[in-house]
């Protein structure tokens, strides 16, 4: 069964968004299905695919709502191997009754479960908060991979989302645990990234991952373009760091794999 990845950091802006779908792909480069489902009312995941915008079969909001099933809002995208459950950019009023809706993730657990089987990987990319829709992805899901940018207050932020996994584990979800911690708009040059990485190393050396993915204007360029980085430009510092973060999460899932079989 595919394992479920909540993409999550109480913070905005911190490339959850470019990660969920760049690494979606990336994974689908090395021949691994993926199914990306975008929780976030700002619904930025749709604008990187060719998927019609009227969202004709629905999308999550229906799914919360008990208007739709899971399985009725997946949509193939452009790219072999990635399905997608797109959000429609919701209103203010919609995002609060989205975020209300924490007793439906029971029976979401089952459907998501039932999903997975068709899939090896499914990402959740979530909203930059962590009470409401987060900690309703996180009672679903296997582990979260942890989006952070080197900046002053980042161990702060890790600190928190580190203590609200032991607040789900506590009271629901016991099996939750964290697939890894990506530095993401990495400027790898200046002080602060370093002092940042050394720390993590020294914190969460079993955590962290070896790449990390550089801050380049190049991402924003294919953002105009409505074009993931890794198909706008395959051989920029970020695809090949998207490529190399596939194969770390890859290789630790195997690692994982045998040490439980044996
Ligand atoms: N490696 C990178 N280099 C340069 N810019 C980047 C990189 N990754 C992301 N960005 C830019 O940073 C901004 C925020 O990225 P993104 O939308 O992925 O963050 P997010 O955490 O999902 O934000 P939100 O919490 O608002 O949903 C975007 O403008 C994106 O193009
Ligand atoms: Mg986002």
């Amino acid at each position: 069964m595919g394992k479920i990845i909540s993409i999550a950091i109480p913070k905005g802006g911190v490339g959850k968004t470019t990660t969920a779908v760049n690494l979606s792909l990336a994974l689908t480069k090395k021949k691994k299905r993926v199914l990306l489902i975008d929780v976030d009312p700002s619904g930025q995941c749709l604008s990187s695919f060719d998927i019609d915008k009227s969202l004709p079969q629905g999308n999550i909001f229906d799914v919360f709502n008990s208007i739709k099933k899971l399985s009725e809002v997946i949509y193939r995208t452009e790219y072999a191997n990635l399905d997608c459950i797109p959000m429609k950019r919701s209103t203010y009023q919609n995002e609060l009754r989205l975020s209300n809706l924490a007793e439906k993730s029971l029976n979401l657990k089952y459907e998501i479960r039932s999903l997975a089987v068709n899939y090896d990987f499914v990402f959740i990319d979530c909203p930059p908060t962590l009470t409401g829709t987060t900690a309703n992805m996180l009672n679903i899901s296997d582990s979260v991979l942890i989006p952070l940018k080197a900046s002053k207050y980042s161990l702060d932020e890790l600190g928190r989302i580190f203590k609200f996994i032991d607040e789900i584990k506590k009271t629901g979800n016991a099996g939750l645990v964290v697939e890894g911690i990506i530095l993401t708009i990495d400027e790898p040059k200046t002080r602060i990234s370093h002092q940042v990485k050394k720390e993590l190393i020294r914190k969460y050396p079993t955590k962290v991952f070896n790449v990390t993915i550089p801050k380049t204007v190049k991402v924003d360029e294919a953002s105009f373009d409505k074009t993931p980085i890794i198909i706008y430009d395959v051989d920029s510092v970020c695809s090949k760091a998207y490529l190399k973060l596939a194969d770390e999460i890859i290789l630790r899932n195997e690692m994982s794999d045998l040490f439980f079989k044996h």
